[in-house]
Order: C-alpha cells, then structure tokens, then sequence
C-alpha cells in the first residue's frame, strides 16, 4: 500500500521554528511531526511514502534517509516547480502512487497528529464501496478548517465547505484521507485545492464518505495548537504505553524526557513539557506546558511555562518565559529577564525584558 504525504507550504503559522527546519522536521514529542505519521503508516503496512514537497527536498530527503533504512519504507520525493497547492500535488505524483493493483492510498496533510486508526479506515472504506473517505473530528472553532456536513448513519458527506465564513457544523476535516486511484482523474496538473475543488465535487456524485475520528486529534502548525496537542499527545501516550513517560517525586502530570537530557536537584517539571536530547535543565526549575527542544541549556532556578524553546538555546539563571513565548533556534535569553510571549528570531540574544506578546527581530 502507498501513501502521499503532504509536506509543502512554508509553515509560516510555525515561525521562528520553521526559519531553521521545513515544518515536517520540528520535533513534537521529541520527534519529527512527519515521522509520527511515517511510523503510523509503516505499522499498518504501507511500503511506500512519497513526501509532495516544494521547497527544499534535500533537507527533507538527507534527513529521512536514516529513517528509511530503520524503518524498512521507501521514502521517495515529488517536487513541485510552483506550490501545487492540495490536489495538483497528487496528480503530480500519479506515477508514483498507482501500480495497476486498484489499491486506495492514504494522503496525509503532515500538520496533524493522532492515534492514526488507519486500520479502521481501510475498513471503513472497504465497507461504504465509494470513491474516497476522509476523517473528520468535531472542534469548538470550526471556521478555521474545512468543514464536512454528513449523513450520521452512512457517514456519506453532503456537503464540503472550506474555511466556511458561517457556521455549517462542527466536524471538520482531520487530513487524512484514504483515495481511489479514480479520484486522480478527477485532478489536473495545475495549483488546485483539495478541499475547495476535489472533495465538493466528488460529494455532489455521492462518493465521499467521512468517519468520525476516535480519539484525539489536533492541527499542530500553529503555537498555542502545538501546545494544546502535547497536552492531548501525552494523555494519550499514558493510556497506551505510560512506561514512555517520566517518573519521579519531581515530575507532576504528563512529561517526556529523552534519555539523554539532565534534569538538576529541586526542579519541578510537569504536567504536559518535552524535553528533547542532550538538554541540561539545572537546579530548581520549574517547567510546565512546554517544549525544549534538542541541545538546551535552562539556568538555575528559570521558570519556563506554555511556550517552545528553540534548539540550542538558553534561558538564564532565575528567567522567567511564558504565555506562548516561543525561541527560535540559537537564541540566548540572559538571567533574570521575563519573557511574557516573546516570538523571538534565531540567533538573537535577549537583554530586556519582552512585557507583551511581540516579534524579536
Ligand atoms: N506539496 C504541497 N504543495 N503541499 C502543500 C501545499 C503546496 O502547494 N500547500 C499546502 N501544503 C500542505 C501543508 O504542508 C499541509 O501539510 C497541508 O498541505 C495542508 O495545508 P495547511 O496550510 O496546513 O492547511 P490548513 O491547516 O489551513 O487546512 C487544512 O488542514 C485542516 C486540518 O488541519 C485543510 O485540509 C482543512 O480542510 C483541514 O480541516
Ligand atoms: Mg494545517
């Protein structure tokens, strides 16, 4: 089985963190997001991925080569001279994903993170017999999603309305779909949208079916979203594999710490906070809902909460970051400085205080 991840756009929602790595490479979880999805795919039996990408394919492919090997997939690129947008991508890689064998294939926006039941969608869509299936998930703000009418019992999808600018429903569509090789011929080789100009399309012929998602899922190409879904992730990680998750009279709530990392005396760290490799977190911090990135140092007595901490960064003695505060790679707050929602560009170094939510060039 094939499957199409959609690995383009320049992940702007996700700056300072995508000016260093394409936005498939940020770690969540201490992993690559795409990597969650590659992994998800390889444990139902898919053998190939292709990666539809329009910027920067070396990085991405120089990076997954390592993975292939240790996964046992092919990992395979298809660029694109201009963004395709969401569709164009896939009858660009035509070749790629049909083999003659009327197999489906997965397609995957890379953004999005869930317990991937891909199993039960093979069997969903072998059961309803039409064109294409997607997954949808109820959210309290649908308008920044595509948005799916549908009837209950069958799951057929009546309508698809992208981005609605009045309210139609509360179930969205989750980008992860499971595709006919039929619907290619629906697409042409031309920047053209999925969602506004495919999935209405096959809804009007009746042939596009929805399933509920169980479980959790989140659009993670955004700060406060990204945050939210490693609170949602963990939760999650503890139902199925809790061994994962760190212990310890300091530890409160939910928290990952790569091996390798060094956590000091007295800290408090938790609920919701990964610590990526090779971090050294010094004596008597306080970490919660948060990420720290590979390779940073936070100083003595720092209290770090709901932000990102860039690769290789450091945060000062007594520093206190918080409300979405977000670090680029490289960047160096000194001690005793308050960060309160800082968005700050790699390499910089913070000698004042950041009073409200603003960009550090
Ligand atoms: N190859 C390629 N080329 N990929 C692209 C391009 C392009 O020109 N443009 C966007 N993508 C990829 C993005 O990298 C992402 O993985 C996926 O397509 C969706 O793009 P986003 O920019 O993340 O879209 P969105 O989050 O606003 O909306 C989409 O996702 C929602 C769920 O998270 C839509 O599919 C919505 O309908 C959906 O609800
Ligand atoms: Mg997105």
């Amino acid at each position: 089985m094939k499957a199409l991840i959609l690995v383009g756009g320049f992940g702007t929602r996700l700056r300072p963190l995508t000016l260093s790595v394409p936005k498939p490479l940020v770690e969540f979880a201490n992993k690559p997001m795409i990597l969650h999805q590659i992994e998800a795919l390889k444990a139902i039996g898919v053998t190939e991925v292709v990666l539809a990408i329009n910027y920067q394919p070396e990085v991405m492919l120089n990076f997954l080569k390592e993975f292939e090997a240790k996964l046992g997939i092919t990992i395979t690129c298809s660029q694109e001279t201009e963004p395709l947008g969401t569709a164009g991508p896939l009858a660009l890689a035509r070749d790629k994903l049909v083999d003659g064998s009327g197999e489906p294939f997965f397609v995957l926006n890379s953004d999005v993170i869930s317990e991937y039941p891909l199993k039960e969608m093979i069997e969903f869509h072998k059961a309803h017999g039409g064109e294409a299936s997607i997954m949808v998930t109820k959210v309290d703000e649908p308008s920044k999603y595509g948005v799916v009418v549908m009837e209950e019992s069958t799951g057929r999808v009546e309508r698809f309305v992208e981005k609605p600018k009045i309210f139609v429903g509360n179930k969205i569509n989750a980008g992860i779909y499971l595709l006919n090789p039929s619907v290619l011929d629906r697409i042409e080789l031309r920047p053209t949208s999925i969602e506004k100009e495919v999935f209405p399309n096959i809804a009007g012929d009746k042939n596009l079916f929805a399933m509920v998602l169980p479980g959790f899922w989140m659009d993670i190409g955004q700060p406060r979203d990204y945050i939210t879904g490693l609170r949602l992730y963990l939760d999650s990680l503890r139902k199925r594999s809790s061994s994962k998750l760190a212990t310890g009279p300091h530890i409160v709530g939910n928290v990952l710490v790569d091996e390798t990392a060094k956590i000091g005396e007295g800290c408090l760290i938790g609920p919701d906070v990964a610590i990526g490799p090779g971090c050294v977190v010094e004596s008597g911090v306080r970490l919660s809902r948060c990420t720290v990135m590979r390779g940073v140092r936070i100083k003595k007595h720092a209290c770090i909460s709901s932000s990102i901490i860039g690769w290789h960064s450091t945060v000062g003695q007594w520093a206190r970051v918080e409300n979405m505060t977000i670090l680029g790679e490289d960047v160096h707050v000194c001690d005793e400085i308050y960060s309160n929602g800082g968005v700050v560009l790699p390499h910089k170094e913070i000698k004042s205080s950041i009073l409200k939510p603003e960009i550090v060039m």
